[in-house]
């Protein structure tokens, strides 16, 4: 029985320029897909399956995302005059107990390897979860990472949550070739960060959620840089990849990039027409739009 995945890594430092300026005072994270944060529900996907601890890697300008994870005293004392118990329901629902959630700051921007490393001793001797907030997915029945740790529960080890991309895309993500597989799990058998034009290796890309070993976290140390010149997670899972197995997985679902405009828009439709009490209206003005 593989130890459980009790915490959760949120890498949230980003500058998020390509929404600028939406993003001069807000984190990018709090932008709205439907009524609720983009980190809310990236979080709402974590704890749905089962994570206990919320562990975010922070910048600058980000404390209104530790602010949202909180109670608001002001607001509920005036739900609760107003006799709002559905509101105050709903409120308490999205929150993370007291103790379950952890904050440390990046400091700079150094790339996607060094936030996760930046919350080693938050995470601890333990395997994790590691979900990025830029990346939403839709499914039909279990979430994407509840469809990871079921996966987990039987391999145990690493395992990476890929989907396939066109191959024109390919040079803007982390990039698995994989060996021969059983139903949706392949045996990663290499990775590579955003592979020049023409030379990836598969079109099975990295999609933006992972179950990583703690051992990750000594390779980090090493701060070695990669694409980009920043420290990437891809070379470190390499670098792990000769001790530990990995497994790539071909989850059942939809993801949606919010960290573009294309993206985050189509998120919110997505996600609206999936909200019973403005489905109907949504799509009819969708029509019309269109
Ligand atoms: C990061 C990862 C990359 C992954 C991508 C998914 O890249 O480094 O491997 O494919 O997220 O969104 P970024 O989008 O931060 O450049």
């Amino acid at each position: 029985m593989p130890a459980p995945i009790r915490k959760a890594v949120f890498p949230v430092a980003g500058l998020g320029t390509r929404f600028l300026p939406a993003t001069k005072a807000m984190p990018k994270e709090m932008l709205t897909v439907v009524d609720r944060p983009v980190i809310q529900h990236v979080v709402d996907e974590a704890s749905s399956a089962g994570i206990e601890h919320f562990i975010f890697v922070t910048g600058r300008n980000k404390g209104v995302i530790e602010d949202h994870f909180d109670k608001q005293v002001e607001l509920e004392a005036v739900l609760r005059e107003r006799g709002k118990t559905a509101e105050l329901e709903a409120l308490a629902r999205d929150l993370p107990g007291p103790g379950q959630t952890s904050f440390t700051r990046q400091q700079a921007p150094l790339g996607l390897g060094h936030a996760v490393w930046c919350a080693r001793d938050l995470v601890g001797n333990e395997p994790f979860a590691l979900l990025l907030p830029d990346v939403l997915v839709q499914t039909e029945g279990k979430s994407c990472l509840a469809q990871m740790l079921e996966l987990y529960a039987k391999t145990g080890g690493n395992v990476i949550a890929v989907e396939e991309t066109d191959p024109e895309e390919l040079h803007n993500y982390g990039v698995v070739s994989v060996g021969p597989g059983a139903g949706a799990a392949f045996p990663v058998t290499g990775m590579v960060e955003k592979p020049a034009p023409g030379t990836a290796p598969s079109n099975l890309t990295i999609m933006g959620r992972y179950i990583l070993q703690p051992e990750i976290f000594d390779i980090l140390a090493g701060q070695t840089r990669g694409a980009g010149d920043e420290i990437q997670i891809t070379d470190a899972m390499l670098a792990l990849l000769a001790k530990q197995p990995f497994h790539a997985f071909k989850y059942a679902g939809r993801s949606f990039d919010c960290g573009s405009k294309v993206g985050f828009l189509t998120a919110n439709v997505a996600f609206a027409l999936k909200r019973e009490e403005i489905r109907v209206a949504f799509y009819d003005e969708l029509k019309k739009l269109i």
